[in-house]
């Protein structure tokens, strides 16, 4: 599974200001796509929620360097100096200049908003803070019902599943809990921008599911290397 590992280092402190502190991360980012994302966040052994933006921040200077900020639901620790992993799970816009800073404020605030419902939709939730995310109920579920609920979601039949979980498998994500958050993932992100067909029912041509796990893979999953959790 993706990883991104880096040291929380102190940014301009301008996120405070505007009301949406962000850990800014001291990483390689090379190859990494800029713009907007969600994501689950590994700080001190337990997963959290959260927003994530890669990119130059051209609403608060020019010239500046590439930088991941993440803003974390439901985290209220100072985490300077410590290492976290975030792995990206979506991308929901492109990074903008934004005329003003209450500009990009409303729209951090949507980002938010957009990132919980998309949380939401695939089973995972903040409203037990203390629950570790990867213990969630329903990333846990027996694999008749887990499979039933992407069916629920998304119209794919047992064959479809199958060949998904055998893939990311395959692609070295063993954990069964971690598998079904990148099956959640790559089932969203199958039905990202097509607002025409409706998000059940998702149809493949031949070849086209594997292509499309790769195309998934690219866009949203580093090389995976040393950093490697799953
Ligand atoms: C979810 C999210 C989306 C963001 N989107 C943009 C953006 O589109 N354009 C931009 O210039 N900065 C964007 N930022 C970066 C903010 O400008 C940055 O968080 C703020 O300036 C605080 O930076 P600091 O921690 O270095 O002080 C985004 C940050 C977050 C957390």
């Amino acid at each position: 599974m993706t990883i991104i590992a880096g040291t929380v280092v102190k940014g301009k402190q301008l996120g405070r200001k505007l009301g949406f502190p962000t850990a800014n991360v001291a990483a390689k980012l090379n190859g990494l796509q800029d713009g907007v994302y969600g994501g689950l966040v590994l700080v001190d052994h337990q997963f959290y929620l959260g927003v994530m933006n890669i990119g130059v921040k051209p609403t608060v200077g020019s010239h500046l360097k590439k930088t991941l900020e993440i803003f974390l639901f439901d985290f209220h620790r100072d985490i300077y100096g410590e290492k976290i992993e975030c792995s990206i799970l979506f991308k929901m816009r492109e990074e903008r200049r934004f005329d003003s800073l209450e500009s990009l404020k409303k729209q951090i605030k949507k980002d938010i908003s957009c990132a919980a419902k998309r949380f939401e939709l695939i089973g995972m939730t903040t409203q037990n803070k203390k629950e570790n995310l990867i213990s969630h109920q329903e990333l846990n579920l027996p694999d008749l019902y887990f499979y039933k609920k992407c069916n629920d979601l998304y119209g794919i039949n047992r064959g479809v599943y199958n060949v998904i979980d055998n893939w990311f498998f395959e692609y070295g994500i063993t954990q069964i809990a971690y598998r079904r958050i990148y099956i959640l993932s790559f089932l969203s992100f199958l039905t990202e921008g097509d607002q025409k067909t409706s998000s059940k029912y998702i149809k493949f041509g031949a070849g086209g599911l594997t292509e499309k796990l790769s195309r998934f893979v690219a866009a949203y999953i580093e090389e995976p290397g040393e950093n490697r959790l799953g």
